[in-house]
């Protein structure tokens, strides 16, 4: 294949020279058990483990709520403005490292306040990493307030209330954590109201649910992309609905395999969805629970996919394509990739 690649060091090296974006990343999600003993004794916080080694044998999951209930565990050791500081300098150091150019990451507002943390104090502690990460390292960033899918509408609305003030630094807003029982439409006054003070719309969707949370995410929320989306691959007419809309889907490999959502790498859907025109994306979730940054999930996917260079040049593209960076950004990152390959 003259398009392949002789070695699985070229395509790392292929890979990791590629100018990238980073669309699905929960910021709580890439707290390293090294952070997390750091912030439990700089707090007083009591952990339930006695080594970092004993966390990472942990992070053994069947299923997302076997995660979800380790997640939201573990943030529990954010407490100052200077917590959530370094754990989002953390995540953008490694972003750096894997030629991540532009990141539009998520954070779970209310896994902090319903915990007697101020809104502004999360949000004061990540704003002002993603500035410093501006200036050190030239890379762009968003940010996108997701509601917690297992609390109630009410709730979702009461956390846009206290997002109002913020929201010169808040693109968009998101829906995340448990997913099957807790289906878009219930969620679909806040997320008009969301839309209506000019925010984007992302919510995750078909990671575990079936494809008609999609199809709600699609006509009740009116969402700008799709997190995940796996499960749309079920529904022919719904595959051919998200290709003709260009819907971005933000794909994410080594969590589909840590999550049991793929029972193995070499079965993940990736090429599937780019054969089907599907705009995917790839991106790394929680990569501290899930085992890899971006360049890992591309690496991973890559190799057991045997994907060409053509394809991971679509990947990066999609990327930025699919981000909600202005036209003339885009064009700029499509350029740079443009002259790296
Ligand atoms: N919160 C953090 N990671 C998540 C995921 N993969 N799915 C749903 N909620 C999440
Ligand atoms: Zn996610």
């Amino acid at each position: 294949m003259p398009d392949g690649f002789a070695t699985r060091d070229e395509r790392a090296a292929f890979i990791a020279a590629l100018p990238k974006a980073e669309l699905h990343l929960h910021i709580e999600g890439s707290l390293e058990p090294e952070l997390m003993f750091e912030l439990a004794q700089r707090n007083n916080v009591a952990i339930p483990f006695a080594s970092v080694e004993e966390v990472r044998a942990a992070y053994a999951f069947s299923n997302l709520q076997d995660f979800l209930d380790i997640y939201y565990q573990g943030m529990g050791v954010l407490h100052t403005e200077q917590d959530f500081h370094d754990l989002t300098a953390a995540y953008c150091a490694r972003a750096n490292a894997d030629n991540v150019r532009h990141i539009e990451i998520f954070f779970d507002p209310q896994g902090h306040t319903e915990r007697g943390i101020a809104f502004a104090t999360v949000i004061a502690g990540i704003t002002r990493a993603l500035d410093d990460a501006g200036a050190r390292y030239g890379m762009s960033s968003k940010l996108i307030m997701c509601f917690l899918r297992h609390l109630s509408e009410a709730e979702a609305e009461a956390t846009l209330d206290e997002a109002l003030p913020f929201l010169d630094r808040i693109t968009g807003v998101g829906l995340d954590s448990s997913e099957v029982g807790h289906p878009p439409a219930k969620f679909e006054r806040v997320f008009a109201r969301a839309r209506g003070l000019g925010l984007k719309i992302v919510a995750h969707a078909g990671e575990e649910g079936p494809p008609a949370y999609v199809r709600e995410a699609l006509d009740l929320l009116g969402v700008d992309r799709i997190d995940h989306g796996n499960r749309s691959l079920e529904d022919a007419a719904l595959v051919r609905r998200l290709a003709d809309e260009g819907m971005t889907l933000t794909v994410c490999p080594l969590s589909n395999l840590k999550l049991c959502v793929v029972n193995d790498i070499a079965d993940h859907p990736l090429r599937t969805m780019l054969d089907a025109g599907l705009r995917a994306t790839v991106n790394s979730d929680d990569p501290s629970y899930f085992g890899g940054y971006v360049n890992a999930n591309y690496l991973a996917v890559a190799n057991a996919l045997d994907l060409s260079r053509d394809e991971l040049v679509t990947l990066a593209c999609n990327s930025f394509t699919g981000s909600f960076l202005d036209d003339a950004a885009k064009a700029r990152h499509l350029a740079a990739i443009e002259a790296c390959v």
